[in-house]
């Protein structure tokens, strides 16, 4: 009975809402450790599709608790508009949704900043953010500054400290670009009306949840955004602006990594990106090319921000990567069905940097973006998977494909996504995952 992590192991999108969705049915608690309104995990059952921003993706089993932790940052409107469309489908979130004292709250301010700072540079320099303020609200934690929801109590010591915001760098920014900030006290005022919604949810979710685990309830940590959009391991400055590897969910949490029993990693069968930075292996080949076939079979546009995401083979250095930062047990390899017609599929093996072979992903971003991909090339299968329901159910080809990403990855495929339902995922008889599952 151990408590496990689900992170994603690419650029974000992997479908960790689903398959967090699918295993918390044998766990007792589910709680996000990082990232905020900038995730969004879909989770789809009974003919419904479900976008989760904060919300962690065991909401929809009755049985189990959500923790939105205290390495969130959280948008008070947004956060009480999903729990609005939540309660308006018949979920119930009294006693099973606790939000963290300790969570950062992001502002408007921030968010205008993070706006500004992308319009303040090059197309070529953006990063592409979901411009939801994840970065200066992160940005105003570090530098001691910041807003926890615990600070949300007392009128006047919170205008004071939206005050200091203001004040700070990240008003003075906004403000010199001209833009109108509103005073504190409005903000505050505004602010204050969120909180007095959102308190019966909040808790020392750290304390909430070593008791928790104490009394033997099986914990799931639920991570958002990927490994390669992580503020240190990713490909800086393209990243995220927190720890996203499977790591962060001590700091995150509260909670200690002799915990932590497991890490399962979600991939998707091939490679997507939203924002810039660095992909080796995309496929930019126009409106008849491969890239769009995979971005219309994947109906890839972002959960949060509806952009296209840029596609492209899997790559197998950045995976392999992944698995070292994370020491993932096993991988869960989703939207396999998306290669349902592809005649030969590619997968990127290695990378070469002018002429010399590499087999982790480059620190700097000058040799980053003078990565080549060395592909293998692997026959297609040719054969609809979206009603596989059993590993038995696999064609020869298909099993052969998630075989050799294991290889790749150095980890075994325990489990794959063959269709965006809840029905629509298999684990693989004997693996890790079955194991941990008792299936
Ligand atoms: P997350 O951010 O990692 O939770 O992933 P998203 O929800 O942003 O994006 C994953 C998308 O793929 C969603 O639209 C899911 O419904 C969908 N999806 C998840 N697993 C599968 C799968 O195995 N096959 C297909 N076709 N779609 C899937
Ligand atoms: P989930 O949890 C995919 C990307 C943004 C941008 C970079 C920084 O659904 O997988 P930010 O707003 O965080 O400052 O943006 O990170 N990004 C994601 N990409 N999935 C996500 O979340 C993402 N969250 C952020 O596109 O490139
Ligand atoms: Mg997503």
């Amino acid at each position: 009975m151990n408590h496990l992590a689900v992170v994603g192991a690419q650029w974000g999108d992997e479908g960790k809402g689903k398959v967090v969705d699918l295993l918390s049915e044998n766990f007792d608690v589910v709680a996000r450790f990082q990232g905020g309104p900038n995730a969004g995990h879909t989770v789809t059952f009974g003919g419904r599709r479900h976008a989760l921003h904060h919300v962690p993706s065991g909401i929809f089993r009755e049985h189990v608790r959500c923790v939105i932790g205290n390495g969130m940052v959280i948008d008070l409107g947004k956060l009480l508009e999903e729990i609005d469309g939540l309660r308006a489908v018949g979920v119930p979130l009294e006693g099973r949704l606790f939000l963290s004292d300790r969570a950062h709250v992001i502002l408007p301010v921030m968010r205008q900043l993070d706006a500004l700072s992308e319009t303040a540079v090059g197309v070529g320099q953006r990063i592409g953010t979901t411009q939801r303020g994840i970065g200066p609200a992160y940005q105003s934690k570090a530098a001691r500054f910041g807003l926890r929801v615990a600070d949300l109590a007392d009128r006047e010591s919170l205008v004071a400290s939206v005050g200091r915001i203001l004040a700070g760098p990240v008003g003075r920014w906004v403000r010199e670009s001209g833009a109108e900030i509103g005073t504190a006290a409005s903000i505050a005022d505004e602010v204050l009306g969120h909180a007095e919604r959102l308190r019966p949810f909040v808790a020392d979710t750290a304390l909430l949840l070593n008791d928790w685990m104490d009394a033997g309830m099986r914990a799931l940590f639920e991570g958002a955004q990927g490994t390669l959009l992580d503020l240190d391991h990713g490909c800086y400055p393209f990243v995220t602006s927190s720890t996203t590897v499977a790591g962060g969910l001590c700091g995150g949490l509260g909670v200690a990594p002799t915990q932590v029993g497991g890490v399962l990693g979600v991939f998707k069968a091939y490679a997507t990106r939203v924002g810039g930075g660095p992909m080796p292996t995309e496929l930019d080949d126009g409106p008849d090319g491969m890239g769009e076939r995979l971005r219309r079979r994947g109906r890839e546009y972002g959960t949060t921000t509806g952009r296209p995401r840029r596609c492209g083979w899997f790559d197998g250095v950045a995976g392999w990567y992944a698995t070292r930062i994370n020491r993932f047990d096993a991988a869960c390899v989703t939207l396999l069905d998306v290669l349902d017609d592809f005649d030969e599929i590619l997968v990127c093996s290695g990378y070469r940097i002018d002429g010399e072979v590499v087999r982790a992903f480059p620190a700097g971003l000058s040799r980053a973006v003078r990565v080549e991909p060395v592909y293998e090339a692997i026959p297609g299968w040719r054969e609809d998977l979206t009603g596989a329901r059993a590993w038995s159910d696999l064609p020869a080809a298909a099993l052969r494909y998630l075989d050799r990403l294991g290889e790749i990855l150095g980890t075994e495929v325990a489990m794959v996504g063959v269709g965006p339902d809840r029905e629509q995922s298999i684990v693989r008889p004997g693996s890790w995952m079955a194991r941990e599952l008792g299936v």
